[in-house]
C-alpha cells in the first residue's frame, strides 16, 4: 500500500478528529515530509482536511468520497473480497472480463465513480455520470450448474435491497428481473455476466455488475432516462458510497456461502413489487400485456396473458415494463 492510502487510512478511522502529522509520522514509520505530501495529494482528490498547527489534520465528517481504503474500513469480508478502485474506468464489468482471463481467484471487486461506457441488459448503455453514483462489479467462480446463476443475480439484488434499509433506512424494491426502485423510480441497475468454457460448456466465471444512482447527477439525467431514472439522496451523507458498497458486499458473501436457494427465492419474492401488477411482457420486438402471478421458487416469474394463457417467464432475453 503507498503511504497516501496509509495516511488516509489513519485519517478515516480519526474522522472528525485531529491527529498529529507527528503521530502519523512516527506510526507509519515515514517522513513528515512525506505525510504533508500525502495530505496535499489527498486534497487534491477531493477530500477536506483542516490542517491546525496545535493539533495537526482532521478529515471532515463531510466527505463521501470511494476509494478501496474507504470500503475496507467497512468492510467485514476482508479475506474473500479483493478491492480495487478507480476514480474513472469504461466499464467495471469489461476490467473484470480481461482480469479473468489471467487469474484464477475469485472474489475480485473493480470499483469506480465513473464509467465511460457502462453497459445495461438487453445490450443496452447505462448512463454512469461522475461521481454521484458508484459502479462496482464482482468476479465470482462458482461451480454451479446453469440453471442455478439466476440465483447469484436474485442474491446480489437481495444485498443491494438490504444495504439500502441497513445503512439509509429507505424501503427499496426489486422489479424482475433486476431493476432496483425507490418511490417508482430506478435507483440501480444490475448487469450479470457469465462465461463458459467451450469444451464442455462448463462455467468458467461469473461478473455481477451494479450500478448506483446515490445523488442527482450534476446535469441530471438524460432526456431519455428522466421519466425512470431516480436517486437515492438529495442531501450528502457522510462517507455513504463506501459504506454502501461493504455492506452489500458483506450481505451478498453471507448467502453466497450459504446458497440456500429457498431461502434467496423466498427473500427476492419478499423483496419484488411486481406482484399482482399488470405489465408489459418485452421480447425481442413484442410487447405483451401480462398480469403477475408469483414469483416461483427458481425465481421466475409467473404471469397471466390476456388470452389467460399462464407463462413462466426466465430473466433471459426479457424485460418488463409496469403498466
Ligand atoms: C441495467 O440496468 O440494465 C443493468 C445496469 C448495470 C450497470 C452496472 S454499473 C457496474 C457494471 N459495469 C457496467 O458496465 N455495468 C454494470
Amino acid at each position: 500500500m503507498s503511504i497516501k492510502n496509509d495516511v488516509l487510512s489513519l485519517l478515516l478511522e480519526n474522522r472528525g478528529n485531529y491527529i498529529s502529522g507527528n503521530s502519523i509520522a512516527k506510526t507509519l514509520s515515514v517522513s513528515r515530509n512525506s505525510v504533508w505530501k500525502s495530505i496535499k495529494s489527498l486534497e487534491k482528490d477531493g477530500y477536506k482536511i483542516t490542517a491546525s498547527t496545535n493539533k495537526g489534520y482532521s478529515l471532515s465528517v463531510e466527505n463521501d468520497i470511494l476509494s478501496t481504503q474507504g470500503i475496507l474500513n467497512h468492510l467485514e469480508n476482508k479475506d474473500f473480497y479483493d478491492i480495487e478502485y478507480f476514480p474513472e474506468v469504461t466499464s467495471t464489468n469489461t476490467l473484470i472480463k480481461d482480469y479473468a482471463n489471467c487469474n484464477s481467484l475469485e472474489g475480485k471487486v473493480f470499483v469506480s465513480a465513473k464509467q465511460t461506457a457502462g453497459r445495461g441488459r438487453l445490450g443496452r448503455s447505462f448512463y454512469s455520470p461522475e461521481d454521484t453514483g458508484v459502479y462496482f462489479s464482482i468476479l465470482l467462480r462458482p461451480v454451479l450448474s446453469t440453471d442455478k446463476i439466476i440465483f447469484l443475480t436474485s442474491m446480489i439484488a437481495n444485498a443491494v435491497v438490504s444495504a439500502i434499509s441497513d445503512t439509509m433506512n429507505l424501503d427499496a424494491k426489486i422489479k424482475w428481473v433486476n431493476d432496483i426502485f425507490i418511490n417508482d423510480k430506478k435507483v440501480c441497475g444490475i448487469l450479470s455476466e457469465a462465461s463458459f468454457t467451450v469444451e464442455n460448456f462448463s462455467l468458467d466465471y461469473v461478473t455481477l455488475g451494479i450500478g448506483i444512482n446515490i445523488y442527482s447527477p450534476k446535469n441530471g439525467f438524460p432526456d431519455e432516462l428522466s421519466n425512470t431514472a431516480g436517486y437515492i439522496l438529495d442531501e450528502k451523507i457522510d462517507d455513504i458510497r463506501n459504506t454502501l458498497v461493504a455492506k452489500i458486499l458483506d450481505n451478498f458473501l453471507d448467502n453466497y456461502k450459504i446458497f440456500d436457494t429457498e431461502k434467496i427465492a423466498k427473500e427476492y419474492k419478499n423483496n419484488s413489487f411486481i406482484l399482482g401488477k399488470d405489465i408489459l411482457v418485452l421480447q425481442n420486438d413484442t410487447a405483451l400485456k401480462a398480469t403477475v402471478l408469483d414469483i416461483d421458487e427458481n425465481c421466475a416469474l409467473v404471469v397471466k396473458y390476456e388470452d389467460n394463457s399462464v407463462k413462466t417467464l426466465f430473466s433471459g432475453e426479457i424485460s418488463t415494463k409496469i403498466i
